[in-house]
């Protein structure tokens, strides 16, 4: 069976975060990690990246991005409170959400006739009219692949403050933006109150497992996410990844030019896979993602009871069922393409011989 689910790459880390780590081994240095040691280098990335430079004060390091979302929820909200997603997203949302016993409010995606996804804002707005307290908003977008524009981010951020909604932006995606695609942090903004960012080296440097992530907060609330991440018995920092945030703040410090060579590489495969698909299997429908490695296809056309089951029994290869990802995700799947060309050739003629 090939995989191509799971949402990491099959890319090695680059140099600089090999040395860090094997540094640390050399002098023993396999303990807990230190707070506050990746808020310089990710200040840096974001200022050269997308023109943000947070306060290291309103940066803290966390183990990974849903620990972060589910700490901010607890910060930003009451138990009971509505949080609004926009499906098809990321399915671990909605189970964090019904996890810190909050509820999910749907302002589901707009899909216009050439199969491109949107956010849609009378959906949002009527969400925040009936009373929701918090935004969990996913930008870049998973699996949808769309990066908001600054105009979008805005409007927002505009009705967010009109509505007294607390915004929570997973922008994990973010470093993985494609070359010519610009990304807008949601706290770039002026004046934004009640919000928090979340991002991590861990799926453009492919280092997931070593559990480190970060959250930045609005100016507003970043003591009282300090006193939540620093409170007993949870003590969130501490459960951050020591050799997490040695390999974050180095790939954020020293991963310019590799990520900017990921990323070319990405969207070559991304090109490939768009011809691959309509010389193969010419009745999936797939646009080109703006961000990130993967793939969200439209299989309605190919007349199967549920796609991904059918390529994996069929084809050997696994893919992410669409229905995981929410109301608009029946009959897609998500085929994660970092990876090599030759591989990315291999899942799509498995998913061909499938039928
Ligand atoms: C949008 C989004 N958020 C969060 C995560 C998970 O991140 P972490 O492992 O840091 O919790 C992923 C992983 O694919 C993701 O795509």
């Amino acid at each position: 069976m090939l995989p191509a689910f799971v949402a990491e790459t099959d890319f090695p880390v680059p140099p600089a975060i090999r040395s860090a780590i094997d540094a640390a081994l050399d002098c023993g240095d396999t303990g807990y990690a230190w707070p506050g040691s990746v808020a310089p280098a990710f200040a840096g990335f974001t200022r050269r990246r997308f023109g943000w430079e947070p306060d290291p004060q309103t940066i803290f390091e966390v183990p990974d991005v849903m620990a972060g979302v589910a700490q901010a929820l607890q910060v930003l909200t009451e138990p009971g409170a509505g949080v609004v997603v926009n499906p098809p997203v990321y399915a671990p949302f909605f189970e964090t959400i019904r996890t810190s016993h909050r509820r999910c409010v749907e302002a589901p995606l707009l899909r216009d006739a050439a199969g491109r996804w949107d956010l849609d804002f009378e959906k949002l707005e009527e969400a925040f009219t009936a009373g929701a307290r918090a935004y969990l908003l996913c930008s870049p977008h998973n699996p949808v692949g769309r990066v908001w524009t600054g105009e979008q981010i805005e409007r927002i951020a505009q009705l967010a403050t009109r509505y007294n909604v607390a915004v929570i932006a997973d922008e994990i995606h973010a470093p993985l933006t494609m070359p010519g695609i610009a990304f807008t942090p949601f706290l770039q903004g002026g004046g934004r109150a009640r919000a928090v960012s979340l991002i991590s080296a861990s799926k453009a440097w492919n280092i997931a497992g070593l559990k480190c992530g970060v959250l930045a907060a609005s100016p507003d609330i970043a003591a009282a996410v300090k006193a939540r991440l620093r409170s007993i018995p949870t003590e969130i920092e501490a459960r951050v990844g020591h050799f997490g945030s040695l390999a974050t703040a180095a790939a954020f410090e020293h991963g310019d030019a590799w990520l900017d060579e990921e990323c070319a590489h990405l969207r070559k495969n991304a090109l490939l896979l768009e011809s691959l698909l309509r010389e193969h299997i010419p009745a999936a429908r797939f646009v080109s993602p703006q961000a990130t490695y993967l793939a969200w296809i439209d299989c309605s056309a190919l007349g199967m009871d549920e796609p991904a089951k059918h390529f994996l029994t069929r084809g050997r290869v696994a893919l992410e069922r669409g229905n995981k990802f929410g109301t608009g995700g029946a009959q897609h799947v998500r085929l994660n393409f970092g990876t090599s060309s030759t591989i990315l050739r291999e899942i799509v003629a498995r998913m061909a011989r499938a039928g």
